[in-house]
C-alpha cells in the first residue's frame, strides 16, 4: 500500500475526488489516502485554507491527489496551489495535452506536453502599491530555476519519445527575464543533440496553437505563459474537464486536473472526473503501478470510443455517478 495525501478540495472537487477514489480501487490499486482540507471551505471553518497538517502529510506521504480549490479573486486568502508549489518546490508542472476518442474537438491527433515553471515569474506573489494609484507586480527569474525547469523539459522529452522542445517567451520585450529563461534554454538544448529546439514568442504561439497545433511537440513556458497556454490547449482537444497536470519536484508531487472547483455546476452532479481520473492514471505511473493505470486509462477510452454514458461538457447527458459506473464497469 503507497500512502497518498488526498484534499477533495472546494466546488467540484469533493464529487470528482469521490469518482476516481472509487475507480482506483475498483481497478485494484494499492493506495491508502491519508485525507486532509484545504480550501475556502476550511477557510470558512476554521479560519486557515492551508493548515499545518496538510503540510505535515505531504511532507511524510510525498504524493497527494488534489481536488481544485477556489480562490478569492482580487483580495481574501493567498492561493494555496501556488503556495504548496513553493513549499515542496514542485518546479515542473506538466500537462500532457491529448485528445479522447469520441470527444468532439477543434483538431483531431493533438499530442502536445506543456512543461511549465512553477516557482517563479509573476507568480512570485511580489505585489505592493508604490504610491496610491500606483502597483507594482515584480516578475522573478533565477538562472537556477530557469536552468531546472529547461533541463526537466529536455529530459522528459528524451525519456518519452518526443522530437522537439519550443521554448515560449517575450524576451523580445521583456529582455532579461525572458531573456535569461531563454539563455538557459538554448544552453540546456546543447546537450541534448537529438531533440529539435525552437523558439516562439508568446502571442504568435498563442495564434498558431489555434490554427496548426500540431507543429508543436513538447511547449517549454514560464509560469505565466504555462499557466494561460494550458488552458487554451485544453480548449484545443475539448475543453477543461479532459486535461490533467502533476506538480514536480525533486522530491514530491501533487497530481490534480486542470481546471478549477466550477462553482457554476457545483453540487449538480454533474461535473466531469475525467481530469482527475487523468491525473490518478499519472500518480499511479509515478508510485510504480503502471499495471492499475493501465486499466483505467483503457477503460476510460472505451467508454469514450463507445460514446457511452458521457457528461454534458463533452456532448452527453449522465450524471457523475453514471459516467464513474461506465468507466467501472469497463474496467478489466
Ligand atoms: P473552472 O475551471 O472552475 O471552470 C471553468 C468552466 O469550465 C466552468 O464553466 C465550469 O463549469 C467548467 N468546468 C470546469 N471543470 C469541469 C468539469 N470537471 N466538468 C464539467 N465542466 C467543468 O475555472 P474558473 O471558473 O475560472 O475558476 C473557479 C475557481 O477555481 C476559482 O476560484 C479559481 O481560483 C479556482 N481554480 C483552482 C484551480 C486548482 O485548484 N488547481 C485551477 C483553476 C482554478
Amino acid at each position: 500500500m503507497t500512502k497518498v495525501t488526498l484534499i477533495r478540495g472546494d466546488g467540484i472537487g469533493p464529487e470528482v475526488v469521490s469518482a476516481a477514489m472509487e475507480t482506483l480501487a475498483a481497478a485494484g490499486a494499492s493506495v491508502e489516502w491519508e485525507e486532509v482540507r484545504a480550501g475556502l471551505a476550511m477557510h470558512k471553518a476554521s479560519g486557515e485554507a492551508l493548515p499545518e497538517d496538510v503540510l505535515a502529510s505531504i511532507g511524510r506521504t510525498r504524493i497527494c491527489l488534489k481536488g481544485p480549490v477556489t480562490t478569492p479573486v482580487g483580495g481574501g486568502f493567498s492561493s494555496i496551489n501556488v503556495a504548496l508549489r513553493k513549499q515542496f518546490e514542485l518546479y515542473a508542472n506538466l500537462r500532457p495535452v491529448k485528445n479522447m476518442p469520441g470527444v468532439a474537438s477543434r483538431f483531431e491527433g493533438v499530442d502536445l506536453v506543456i512543461i511549465r515553471e512553477n516557482t517563479e515569474g509573476l507568480y512570485s506573489g511580489l505585489e505592493h502599491e508604490v504610491a496610491p494609484g500606483v502597483v507594482e507586480s515584480l516578475k522573478i527569474a533565477t538562472e537556477k530555476a530557469c536552468t531546472r525547469i529547461a533541463r526537466f523539459a529536455f529530459e522528459y522529452a528524451a525519456n518519452n519519445g518526443r522530437k522537439k522542445v519550443t521554448a515560449i517567451h517575450k524576451a523580445n520585450i521583456m529582455k532579461l527575464t525572458d531573456g535569461l529563461f531563454l539563455r538557459c534554454a538554448r544552453d540546456a538544448a546543447k546537450d541534448y543533440s537529438d531533440i529539435i529546439y525552437d523558439e516562439a514568442i508568446v502571442d504568435n504561439a498563442s495564434m498558431q496553437l489555434v490554427m496548426n497545433p500540431h507543429q508543436y511537440d513538447v511547449l517549454l513556458l514560464e509560469n505565466l505563459y504555462g499557466d494561460i497556454l494550458s488552458d487554451l490547449c485544453a480548449g484545443l482537444v475539448g475543453g477543461l474537464g479532459l486535461v490533467a497536470g502533476a506538480n514536480l519536484g525533486e522530491n514530491h508531487a501533487i497530481f490534480e486536473a486542470v481546471h478549477g472547483s466550477a462553482p457554476d455546476i457545483a453540487g449538480q452532479g454533474i461535473a466531469n472526473p475525467t481530469a482527475v481520473l487523468l491525473a490518478s492514471i499519472m500518480l499511479l505511473r509515478y508510485i510504480g503501478q503502471a499495471e492499475s493505470a493501465d486499466r483505467v486509462q483503457a477503460a476510460l477510452r472505451k467508454v469514450y470510443s463507445e460514446h457511452r454514458a458521457l457528461t454534458r461538457d463533452v456532448g452527453g447527458s449522465a450524471s457523475t455517478r453514471e459516467f464513474t459506473a461506465a468507466v467501472i464497469a469497463a474496467l478489466k
